[in-house]
């Protein structure tokens, strides 16, 4: 397999800190053995510190799930890069369609977000994905495509290597409506055919994630198709049994 599996679980707003390192240990319990297959998790900002001395030896590694881009100053309430990966963050999400609808982010504040991850040596996982409007009215190519053209956009060749692209259409998003594999493979394959037309290689080696309503009874066909090489889990992320359904659902 040329693209290790990626298994992310956005916890979005839950967690407090005791839920979080309760889940933590189960997980760890749960996944040691683990090693053909990359499992991240993203708890809320207050529960980052914790989790990360809990996570260490571990095969288990810690994104946060937003970043602003200036690195400090008079921007109350933000959190920058440098203060993420200090806590012992790998990975941060960027560009959540929750992010996007509910907090105002656009394709410009995307675009400075991944230049900001990067910058401080984190991976971004940048989150594309239509509305149900937009599909119905046959813009779903279009619209991921602006979204991972800005996301993209002036990243080095070296950057572009290390992103992770997550495919989450917004109507399969806490819904339980998952997307069909074969909608969801179309989406990846243009996303992927994309890439390819920046860099071949790195088009070959870039992990693009499927979420939206993605459940240990669905996992093993998503993950099965050519372009999905992972999961981006909420709901199901929250509870070990179903999160490491999920992980035991990745093609071996
Ligand atoms: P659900 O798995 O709850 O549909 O959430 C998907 C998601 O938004 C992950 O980022």
């Amino acid at each position: 397999m040329i693209r290790r599996p990626m298994i992310a679980g956005n916890w979005k707003l839950n967690g407090t800190v005791t839920e979080s390192l309760a889940l933590v240990r189960e997980l760890r319990n749960r996944l040691d053995k683990v090693r053909d297959c990359d499992i991240v998790i993203a708890p809320p900002y207050t529960a980052l510190h914790p989790v990360a001395a809990r996570l260490e030896g571990s095969n288990i590694a810690l994104a946060a799930q937003d970043i602003y881009w200036e690195g400090s100053g008079a921007y109350t309430g933000a959190v920058s890069g440098s203060l993420l990966k200090e806590v012992g963050c790998a990975y941060v999400l960027v560009g959540h369609s929750e992010r996007r609808q509910l907090f105002g982010e656009t394709l410009e504040s995307s675009s400075r977000r991944m230049k900001a991850a990067l910058a401080s040596g984190l991976v971004p996982i940048l989150c594309v994905g239509e509305t149900l409007a937009e599909r119905q009215a046959g813009r779903t190519d279009e619209v991921v495509a602006a979204q991972l053209d800005a996301g993209l956009m002036d990243l080095s060749h070296a950057q572009l290597a290390k992103v992770v692209v997550a495919y989450e259409p917004v109507w399969a998003i806490g819904t339980g409506q998952v997307a069909t594999p074969a909608q969801a493979q179309q989406v990846h394959d243009m996303i992927r055919e994309r890439v390819r037309a920046r860099d071949v290689d790195i088009a070959k080696t870039m992990r693009i994630l499927y979420g939206g309503s993605v459940k240990p009874e669905n996992a093993a066909e998503l993950l099965s198709q050519p372009d999905i090489d992972g999961a981006l889990v909420g709901g199901a992320s929250l509870k070990v049994e179903s999160f490491a359904g999920i992980v035991e659902a990745r093609p071996r």
